[in-house]
């Protein structure tokens, strides 16, 4: 069985997107589509349906989700839907210079997918912008082992 995946990608400068374009060339392979869709103006509703997702974001301000994921964002924190029916991994992309709040866009997207009843999928992925490797090589490895994660998910649960 095929699985469909749907990429958001959160962004302010374009790595995340350049992110969820190489998964997309590498994941989408006739058995699994991908397709990578920005955040901006989309709200809890594209998620509400279920099935499966990847969060591919950035952080910006004081450890805040990029500007066109506020709204995606902030709709999850108001309207608070059920998704039960949702799975989900996260690429969060960062850097280590701010200590603080490394990561936190995509950590914050974790915390509120979770807390709203959704299934994450493996580990999150942290992306240090200052480590010198590639950000779409590393995501692209780290992609391998998620999405068979997610076949042995689909797998068990058709059993
Ligand atoms: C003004 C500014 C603020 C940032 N704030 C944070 C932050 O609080 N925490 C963090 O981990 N990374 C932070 N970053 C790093 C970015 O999230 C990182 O460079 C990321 O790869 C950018 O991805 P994008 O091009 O998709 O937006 C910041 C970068 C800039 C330019």
């Amino acid at each position: 069985m095929g699985l469909d995946l749907t990429i958001l990608v959160g962004t302010m400068t374009g790595t995340a997107q350049l992110v969820a374009q190489e998964l997309e060339l590498r994941l989408d392979d006739g058995d699994t589509r991908a397709r990578a869709v920005l955040m901006d103006n989309q709200d809890a509703s594209v998620l509400a349906g279920g099935g499966l997702f990847l969060i591919c974001t950035s952080t910006y301000g004081q450890g805040d989700v990029p500007d066109n994921a506020k709204q995606l964002y902030g709709s999850l924190l108001t309207g608070r839907p059920d998704l039960s029916n949702l799975r989900y991994g996260v690429i969060a992309l960062g850097d280590r210079t701010y200590a603080d709040t490394f990561c936190n866009g995509g950590k914050r997207f974790d915390r509120i997918l979770s807390e709203l009843g959704a299934q994450r999928i493996g580990e999150v992925l942290l992306h240090d912008a200052s480590a010198g490797t590639m950000p779409e090589e590393v995501a692209a490895e780290w992609a391998e082992g998620w999405i068979a994660l997610c076949r042995d998910l689909l797998a068990a649960a058709s059993t």
